[in-house]
């Protein structure tokens, strides 16, 4: 009875959940979803490449640990391999929900969880006609928009999309009317317009571990990943922004519970990392002016950082290449500045807990990299801890 693994390309999390299964003695079997003919009939399934088949795989495997980076990918998987009997670490429904910011935010809502203001209209920027001509759409729009969201800034953003991609800042009628006119239906923006109100979030956000074990309560991590800079509006780390594991106030951690019920539900294991913001508006407890200093004083261990990241050759050779990146990361977090700017963020977050936003769920989070080395949460052991729970509940280990 053996937990499964399925990815596209194996990337640093999916080496670094390999090696942990290792160390735990737990086997841990390869499931490819790209090259592959999934094939149904009368007689059952196969799975086959041209070379291999795959099928006893498949039937032997219990548990699989979805890691496909498409979320369109990842969730077809999950319904092939349910359709097939397996139990899938994130379940379809989970991954149903997070697929969208929209489903997500529907759903924070309904469980009174705070949310930015979000404003969704179904209506494309520009709709093609039946002559070749063309609809715009731009104006109404941004009449709808600003009638609910005020002549403030607003955020766009695609409903699906990943890595602060697309997510745009409107700050007046002239920037929405040009973001709108951009706008376009695409796989990760099938139909309409998303939008916020700008949160006032000062220079950082955070992302928020929550995970529950099959016939456990969910649990939420006590510490999570900040991603703070002055750059962009946007926090994303894929921008470049720094990191900072900080410590989390029991309230904010019981919201993120509570937001890990809402969408994990009757689920039975689920991993989610939730992307929350803090509406610091003009509640700050140090100066932008100190901070940016501080930050100044990181770049160089954090250039360091980045440039161990980049290097091409951690998947020739993982181990070292990981040694290095951990010693690269203390040495960035043993830089006063790291504490300095660190204390900063959690005693912000500690004032302001009760003005914290969740507004996204992501059921296939990095990790490897970033949340263990910096927020101490290597998530391959949770991942691989809700596999065993199903296994041992549902098969008798
Ligand atoms: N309403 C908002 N107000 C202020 N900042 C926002 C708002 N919405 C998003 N942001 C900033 O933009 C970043 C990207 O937005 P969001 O998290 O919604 O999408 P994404 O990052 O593309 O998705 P993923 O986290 O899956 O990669 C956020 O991390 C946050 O820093
Ligand atoms: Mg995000």
């Amino acid at each position: 009875m053996s937990i499964g693994i399925l990815y596209e390309r194996s990337e640093t999390d999916e080496m670094g959940i390999k090696l942990t299964a290792e160390e735990l003695g737990i086997n841990l079997v390869y499931i490819p979803f790209r090259k592959v003919a999934v094939r149904l009939d009368e007689n059952g399934y196969s799975v086959r490449s041209k070379g291999k088949n795959y099928s006893k795989t498949f039937e032997e495997v219990k548990v699989v640990l979805n890691r496909a980076q498409s979320k369109n990918r990842r969730f077809l998987a999950t319904n092939v391999l349910e359709a097939f009997g397996k139990n899938v670490i994130n379940p379809s429904p989970v991954e149903y929900v997070c697929f969208s910011k929209l489903r997500t935010l529907l759903h924070f809502w309904k469980g009174e969880i705070k949310t930015p203001r979000t404003v969704y209209v179904p209506c494309d920027s520009h709709e093609p006609t039946a002559n070749g001509g063309e609809i715009r759409n731009e104006e109404e729009i941004a009449d709808l928009m600003q009638q609910e969201l005020e002549n403030g800034s607003i955020v766009i953003k695609p409903d699906s999309g990943t890595h602060g991609k697309n997510v745009r800042l409107a700050r007046d009628r002239k920037d929405l009317l040009a973001i709108l006119g951009e706008t376009e239906p695409s796989i990760i923006n099938p139909v309409g317009i998303l939008a916020q109100k700008l949160v006032q979030k000062w220079f950082y956000d955070l992302r928020i571990i929550v995970t529950k074990e099959n016939g456990k309560a969910p649990y939420c991590y006590p510490s999570a990943l900040a991603r703070a800079g002055f750059k962009d509006f946007r926090t994303n780390t894929f921008l470049g922004n720094m990191v900072f594991g900080v410590n989390l106030p029991p309230h904010i951690r019981d919201v993120a519970v509570k937001c890990g019920k809402t969408i994990g539900k009757d689920s039975k294991a689920w991993l989610l990392a939730f992307d929350a913001m803090i509406d610091v508006g003009e509640n700050k407890n140090s100066n932008d002016e100190y901070i940016k200093a501080e930050f100044e004083k990181l770049e160089l261990s954090f250039d360091a950082v980045k440039k161990i990241k980049g290097d091409e050759t951690k998947k020739r050779n993982f181990l070292s290449w990981n040694k290095r990146l951990e010693e690269t990361f203390q040495n960035y977090k043993n830089q006063e500045a790291y504490g300095n700017i660190k204390k900063i963020i959690e005693e912000s977050v500690e004032r302001n807990r009760h003005n914290i936003l969740f507004h996204e769920a992501n059921a296939c989070p990095e990790f490897w990299e970033q949340t263990r080395l910096v927020a101490g949460i290597n998530l391959a052991v949770p991942l691989l801890k809700c596999a065993q729970s199903i296994i041992e509940s549902d098969y008798g280990g």
